[in-house]
């Protein structure tokens, strides 16, 4: 295939070398003549191992060279990968314009052209940039996107400092395909790429490089402030992370990364207070650790926030424990919910066939009686009650009763989802609302 790489920094540097080794022919464009006149003399104008020796390979075989002029490397490709730079500003914001304006460049080449062309985003951008750079071609070129240009955002997982191994063994490729024709144009760069290839909405794969790095961030402020608290301890941090490490079940797996409610329970609130009163009180500083409660207090007011908006006076929980398959009802945030609702004098029934059942005969029976009375005496003993009450609909755990039971609800009644027991949301009616989806 013939292809423009826009943006000869870090990842277009490798991206064009390693396509134009997998036998593409690739042209680089760059604002900046200096890298053009390096790439063109068959050297790396960044430093990474093994590059030096790959781009003057694949420029002394024609298949790589560089360039200035943008319209001639468009008409002379099918396909354009934009690698350019998206910095930040001082605020923070990421600076978007030099893709905007390749976008531009795109659409005035491709006015004067009548071939189907491919805008492909490799740089990291927000959801919703790709969008909008498809708005730009049309406009600029009066083609219509979808029938005379297509458009993909592929983000890039390399890392610098072993960035060819990477590009030939990332951890998988992420299409986000405008539509199915540019998808299967670009599915074809990767067909020897040793990885997984997931073909998405483009949104997704735009935000999936934002949660694979602020993740990244995460992981490493986590190791260290753990570590912080170690060698206060005179504890071995890197043994206890070789340990918490082989725990591939609950620690490095996709378990408790499923976007939901609140955390709650008798351990994980109780144990994030001990560690970081204890780290208070020796003075260590230890910000990931200490904002992960106000985190998840904020995630229960907005969840509150969510029904109040709806402006129902008359509600329906569903699922009150933590999780569903207990009657634990200790540190459960939606007992902070329903606390709030009763507050505000809102009209509630509440159903969970676990607590029903232990305020009945269970160990919990003194706790549900005598602590909360308030909450027990809103307790009802079937769903279909339940369900006949509110016009506004809770779900507060996973128990599957209320799956089924949701299906058949009133055209009136609004459901509010806290844990996603919907898993396909296109099954879900009009008056479902996620609360973080
Ligand atoms: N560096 C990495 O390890 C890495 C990894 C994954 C993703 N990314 C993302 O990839 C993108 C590029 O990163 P980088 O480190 O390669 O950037 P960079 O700043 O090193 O290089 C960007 C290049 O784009 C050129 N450029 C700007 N406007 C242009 C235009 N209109 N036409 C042609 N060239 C133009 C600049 O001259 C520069 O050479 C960023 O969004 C970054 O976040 C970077």
């Amino acid at each position: 295939m013939k292809i423009a790489v826009f943006g000869l920094g870090y990842v277009g540097c490798v991206s064009a070398t390693c396509f134009a080794g997998e036998g593409h022919e690739v042209v680089g464009v760059d604002v900046n003549p200096e890298k053009v006149r390096i790439i063109n003399e068959g050297k790396s104008p960044i430093v990474e191992p093994g590059l030096d020796e790959k781009i003057a390979g694949v420029v002394a075989e024609g298949r790589l060279r560089a360039t200035t002029d943008f319209f001639e490397a468009v008409a002379n490709s099918d396909l354009a990968l934009i690698c350019v730079g998206t910095p930040s500003e001082k605020n923070g914001s990421v600076r978007l314009d030099y893709i905007y304006r390749v976008a531009e460049q795109i659409g005035e080449v491709l006015a004067d052209l009548d071939k189907y062309y491919v805008f492909v985003i490799r740089s990291t951008v927000l959801p919703g940039a790709l969008n909008l750079c498809m708005n730009i071609i049309a406009e600029k070129s009066g083609k219509r996107p979808g029938e005379d240009f297509g458009g993909c955002s592929n983000p890039e997982f390399l890392r610098e400092g072993s960035a060819l191994k990477d590009f030939y063994a990332p951890p998988y490729t992420v299409i986000g395909e405008y539509d199915q024709r540019s998808g299967d144009v670009l599915a074809q760069l990767y067909t020897k790429i040793d990885a997984p290839l997931i073909r998405t909405e483009v949104k997704v794969s735009e935000m999936v490089k934002y949660a694979s790095n602020v993740f990244h961030a995460v992981k490493v402020a986590f190791g260290n402030e753990m570590g912080v608290i170690c060698k206060q301890e005179g504890v071995d941090s890197h043994k206890l992370m070789e340990i918490f490490c082989m725990d591939d079940k609950l620690n490095l797996s996709p378990y408790y990364l499923k976007p939901g409610f609140a955390f709650g329970g008798s351990c994980l609130p109780k144990d994030v207070r001990a560690i970081t009163y204890h780290a208070r009180k020796k003075d260590l500083q230890l910000p990931l650790l200490n904002s992960i409660m106000p985190s998840n207090r904020s995630h229960v007011e907005r969840s509150i926030d969510l029904v109040l908006a709806h402006g129902k006076k008359k509600i329906t929980v569903l699922g009150i424990s933590f999780k569903s398959n207990t009657d634990d009802l200790r540190e459960s945030p939606m007992v902070d919910v329903v606390e709030t609702l009763i507050g505000k004098g809102y009209d509630l029934r509440i159903y969970d066939r676990n607590v029903h059942l232990a305020k009945l005969f269970g160990a919990n029976k003194e706790y549900i009686t005598q602590k909360i009375p308030h909450i027990s005496k809103l307790m009802v003993e079937t769903i279909e009650e339940a369900l006949d009450h509110g016009d506004l609909i809770i779900i507060g755990n996973n128990s599957a009763e209320f799956k089924e039971a949701i299906k058949n609800i009133r055209e009136d009644q609004v459901v509010i989802d806290y844990v996603r027991i919907l898993k396909e949301i296109d099954d879900a009616r009009k008056n479902y609302e996620g609360l973080c989806w």
